[in-house]
């Protein structure tokens, strides 16, 4: 049996285009003991497929991929047959074999530090994708980076960037309702002001209208007692100036660097002098808090204290749009595909 499968055509070397992805016909892999095939429904579009299309990826995570090789991400989809005691056909499951009409998947590899490993997932009322999306890994990383990473307090000060994305939008709206008061920043004045208007901010930027030290010193003149970057670049060392001393950052995301080269910050010696808390993260390694995350961002979708939002681009032939649409912020919310 052949499926679709996006694969990388040719290597970025600068701004990924959708000609650097094509669409093949691959044969599936046969099904073994163990495996499931799975007929997919809804992909995720993750930015960090991008760090595995360049030459090299950074060391410790996931290697490239080489040309011709199909892409990979998180995804969700139903059992069409099964050779694993614990799955039926019929099941919706939640796994890392995206891009591609159908999949064989192993129900014990495991991916992304576990958070692709193929898991069953009881929707209940809930639309699926929102298991890709506030309910699933991006609602995850929001509250794990808040949370667990860099303890939130109601009297913080709490920057987000790229806080209309998947991520960000969730994020924002954690932190407000724990009390935070949030600034936010996104791409675009539309962006900038929806997220006050809609999803609660304090204060908002376009990160375009200026230099980021004033930027951040306007919506914040008091400074920051924490930054949850989802950005990198010049938005982390404009960070490190504004925290107060005791401040804490979770280290999302880098997005900003992910289609250029990256340097250092010259006033890494902040972190010194102000005694700050800098820590990565990746939500695939805190997958026991599913259910505590769950329960706290459902209860609030279903009293409707907090909205989501999603960029849906219809038919697998779109997802190189989606992704590049996505790395270049002309998408919001959760940015999906659905088959
Ligand atoms: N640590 C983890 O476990 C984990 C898990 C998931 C995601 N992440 C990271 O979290 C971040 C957000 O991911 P997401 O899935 O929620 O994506 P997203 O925010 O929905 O989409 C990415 C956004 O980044 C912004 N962006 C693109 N280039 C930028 C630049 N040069 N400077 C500033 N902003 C830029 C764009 O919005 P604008 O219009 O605002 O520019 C775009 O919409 C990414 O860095 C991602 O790699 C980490």
């Amino acid at each position: 049996m052949l499926s679709r499968t996006l694969c990388l055509a040719a290597r970025p070397s600068g701004k990924l285009a959708t000609i650097h992805l094509e669409l093949q016909e691959i044969p599936l892999a046969p099904l073994l003991d163990g495996d499931v095939l799975v007929k997919n429904t809804w992909l995720s579009v993750d930015p960090s497929i991008r760090l595995r299309l360049g030459e090299s990826a950074p060391s410790g995570y996931l290697p490239p991929l080489s040309v011709g090789e199909a892409l990979v991400g998180l995804a969700l989809g139903t059992v069409v047959e099964s050779r694993h005691e614990n799955f039926r056909p019929g099941d919706l499951v939640s796994h890392m074999n995206g891009y591609r009409d159908y999949a064989t998947v192993s129900a014990t590899a495991g991916g992304l530090g576990g958070a692709g490993t193929l898991t069953k997932i009881d929707a209940g009322d809930w639309p699926h994708q929102w298991f890709l999306g506030p309910l699933g890994s991006s609602g995850l990383t929001a509250y794990v980076g808040l949370f667990e990473v860099m303890n939130i307090r109601p009297s913080d000060t709490v920057w987000i960037s790229a806080a209309a994305g998947a991520v960000g939008s969730t994020a924002t709206q954690l932190a407000v309702h724990h009390g935070c008061t949030v600034i936010a920043s996104a791409g675009s004045r539309l962006k900038a002001d929806h997220l006050v208007d809609a999803l609660g901010a304090s204060r908002s930027f376009d990160y375009h209208d200026g230099d980021m030290d004033s930027l951040l010193a306007q919506a914040a003149p008091h400074g920051i007692d924490a930054y949850f970057d989802n950005v990198g670049g010049s938005h982390f060392p404009a960070a490190l100036n504004a925290l107060r001393p005791e401040g804490r950052v979770a280290m999302c995301g880098a997005i900003s660097t992910y289609e250029t080269s990256n340097t250092l910050p010259s006033n890494l010696f902040q972190i010194t002098a102000k005694s700050l808390s800098i820590r990565g993260f990746r939500a695939g390694s805190f997958g026991h808090l599913y259910d505590r995350m769950r329960s706290i961002v459902g209860s609030r979708l279903a009293d409707g204290t907090m909205i989501y939002e999603e960029s849906v681009y219809d038919g697998l032939e779109l997802a190189s749009t989606a992704l590049v649409d996505l790395l270049n912020g002309r998408t919001s919310g959760k940015t999906l595909c659905r088959l």
